[in-house]
């Protein structure tokens, strides 16, 4: 499973750090950390908003654009090692200079060097999905949609909004939206991760979204399921995630199968690995242990994340050569 070629489409820059990583720079910066780490080193939390609290917490010690070009490359050796050829990252401005334009560019440079640097050393290609924090409120989310819309390009190509999924409605993020689509950004958002299935019609009817980040509380509304599979939107489904913070209780009872099964275009990624205790690798396992996985179904979810990835199609058709799928 490890050496099977994956694409990647929901993966939270931070949310992937290495807990030795931010234990090395919390040494250097003499930050003391050690609160936010269980004894055997992973990263220590009670339930989704303690994780979002540590989650800052340990974010606290990526303190200028060479820490996150550090981060950048940590991450995508890892995602390289298992299998990962294209991921597709969220990147938040309000953790690299607050929202500031000139600050996020010089954050931005360092990390798209980074990420040029891995794709010569380790063979995988990183785009960026800039996202505003739900949790932060939608003023929040103004300069961050501008952030994006105005550093879109090759390297930044999507926007998207994380965070606590029950602050709020997806329509107080309409501007911020209309603003990055504007800008020729693709879209997508976390929904039906905790808001239900109400949540994710709410995403795709206010934001006007491409992808669901999650979604897969749409499961309690079958009409929603046929609405997804006839519309062809994709969901980022990271099963491992959602079972380890309890919106499902047992890997069995996640719907991944049932809506794969009912037609609708699921991919697969990590989240938060480290946070989560996952990796690509384990979460392919894991698929093929529940739900009796196979190649030919492992080829159908990564065909959905390539077509439903936010590059050019130049990009796009190099990948298919590489996993040996056709595209379009
Ligand atoms: N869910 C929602 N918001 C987040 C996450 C997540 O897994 N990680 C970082 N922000
Ligand atoms: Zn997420």
């Amino acid at each position: 499973m490890k050496d099977l070629k994956k694409i990647e489409l929901h993966l939270h820059l931070e949310g992937a750090a290495p807990p030795a990583f931010i234990r090395g720079l919390a040494a250097e910066k003499k930050v003391d950390l050690s609160g936010i780490f269980t004894p055997d080193g992973g990263y220590a939390y009670r339930d989704f908003n303690h994780f979002l609290e540590v989650y800052e917490a340990a974010t606290s010690v990526l303190q200028n654009p060479e820490d996150f070009a550090r981060l950048v490359l940590a991450v995508l050796e890892e995602s390289a090692a298992n299998g990962v050829i294209y991921s597709e990252t969220f990147l938040s401005p309000d953790f690299c200079g607050g929202g500031d334009l000139s600050a996020w560019r010089d954050y931005l440079a360092a990390m798209e060097e980074a990420a040029t640097e891995a794709e010569r050393d380790f063979g995988i290609t990183l785009r960026g999905i800039i996202t505003c924090i739900r949790h932060c409120g939608p003023e929040k989310s103004r300069p961050i949609a501008e952030c994006a819309a105005e550093t879109k390009g090759d390297f930044i190509t999507g926007f998207g909004i994380a965070g606590d999924e029950m602050m709020g409605k997806p329509k107080d993020f309409a501007w911020a939206f209309d603003c990055a689509r504007e800008a020729g950004l693709a879209l997508t958002a976390h929904a039906g991760e905790w808001g239900g299935a109400a949540s994710v019609r709410d995403a795709i009817a206010d934001l006007k979204v491409d992808r669901i980040g999650h979604g897969v509380q749409a499961i309690e509304d079958l009409a929603l399921v046929d609405d997804l599979a006839e519309r062809g939107i994709p969901l980022e489904v990271c099963p491992g995630s959602n079972v380890f913070l309890g919106v499902f209780p047992k890997w069995d009872k996640h719907p991944i199968e049932r809506l794969r099964e009912r037609g609708v275009k699921v991919t697969v990624s990590t989240d938060d690995p480290p946070f989560f205790r996952t990796t690509m690798t384990r979460e392919y396992e894991m698929l093929n242990k529940t739900f009796g996985w196979e190649d030919e179904i492992f080829a159908e979810v990564t065909k959905n994340a390539l077509d439903a990835a936010f590059c050019d199609d130049a990009t796009k058709t190099r990948l298919a050569k590489a996993l040996d799928l056709e595209f379009p």
